[in-house]
């Protein structure tokens, strides 16, 4: 598949994920307003993905900046940096990827006293940060294949697959290369109910690479480990306390304390740049509450009774207490996450 984020002549390209299954389509993105849009509205969505994007909305701001001056154009990079922070709060790498960018800027002025030198090294950084995306998902799913059982029935939620990185994924990555190792493996979807990424995007993804799925409603997950149908699940995360708490899409939480009730493992699949060392704990971590249209809304039409009260959190927190390894590029992570994730 394409990728889902792209950087080309001081043009973003994504897909518009909001588009699929219905089509496969791309949009060029110009402008940082433009770029802060597709974020919060998710035509880019996932935590890799949101990093990469946002450190390309900063190589944008300084492309698109019109001076000789490097300390405006970097004065331009903070003000896009101001605005796309504002976008999205949970996932960590949409501040990772924007601090990143900022930090070589930083350093590169200290060197240079051109303002186009400043902006090839931003450019330069944006497009290694989409190589070494596809490179970290490759590797931390090398290392995950080995943890899936060789007949595996796993269950994902949610979609951590190419769609949410530049490209192969994350949780969806490990089941690729578990197979990629000859492994036998089904995957059951968690509808991932109200923006339905796993019946939308995680089964477009698996159904294209012929990886044999079957979709579920996120309260099927519960009668089918009882059925002991599932002997795995495997999800991505949004942003890993240092205590190995894991913030991912709401409904994370309940399929983990439902697998340890069944005894059926419970991985996580990550890159290191979603670790958020500097929270001590799970609760620090700032939830996402979106539109209640989400949840009272079916296709644009109002299917919830009129004056009913509705919240959405967009993600929960699963204690690393109940997940028995956390799968990055730098290797698998065991419990004591406290110890083990430094
Ligand atoms: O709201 P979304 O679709 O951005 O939420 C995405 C998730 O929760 C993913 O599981 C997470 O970002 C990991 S993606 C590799």
């Amino acid at each position: 598949m394409q990728r889902t984020v792209d950087y080309k002549h001081g043009k973003i390209i994504m897909i518009d994920q909001t588009r699929i299954p219905a089509e496969l389509a791309t949009i060029e993105i110009s402008s940082v307003e433009a770029l802060a849009d597709a974020i919060i509205t998710m035509k880019v969505r996932g935590a890799p993905a949101i990093g990469v994007a946002a450190a390309m909305g900063i190589a944008l701001a300084a492309r698109n900046s019109v001076t000789d001056d490097p300390k405006q154009v970097f004065e331009a990079m903070e003000q896009a940096a101001a605005t796309l922070k504002t976008t999205r709060p949970t996932a960590v790498n949409l501040f990772w990827g924007i601090e990143r960018m900022l930090d070589a800027a930083h350093a590169a002025l200290e060197i240079t006293s051109s303002a186009d030198e400043l902006r090839d090294e931003m450019d330069h950084l944006a497009m290694a940060m989409v190589h070494e995306d596809e490179e970290v998902c490759r590797i931390l799913s090398a290392y995950g294949a080995a943890v899936l059982p060789t007949e595996a029935h796993v269950l994902t939620h949610c979609n951590a697959g190419a769609l949410a990185c530049v490209g192969y994924g994350t949780a969806l990555g490990v089941i690729r290369a578990a197979i990629e190792h000859g492994k036998k493996i089904h995957v059951y979807v968690a509808e991932t109910r109200p923006r339905l990424q796993g019946m939308k995007l995680t089964c477009f993804e698996l159904l294209q690479d012929k990886i044999p799925v079957t979709l579920i409603t996120d309260s099927m997950a519960g009668m089918l480990m009882q059925k002991r149908k599932i002997n795995c699940v495997i999800v991505g995360a949004d942003r890993i306390a240092a205590n190995g708490d894991v913030a991912n899409k709401i409904g994370t939480y309940s399929l983990a304390a439902l697998a340890k009730y069944h005894n059926v493992p419970f991985f996580v699949a990550a890159p290191t740049s979603t670790i958020d060392a500097s929270l001590a704990t799970g609760s620090d971590i700032p939830i996402e509450e979106r539109s209640h249209d989400e949840i009272t809304h079916i296709d644009g039409h109002r299917v919830a009774p009129m004056g009913v009260e509705v919240i959405n959190p967009s993600f929960d927190v699963t204690p690393g207490t109940l997940i028995k390894a956390i799968i990055t590029e730098k290797g698998i992570v065991m419990p004591p996450y406290k110890q083990n994730l430094k």
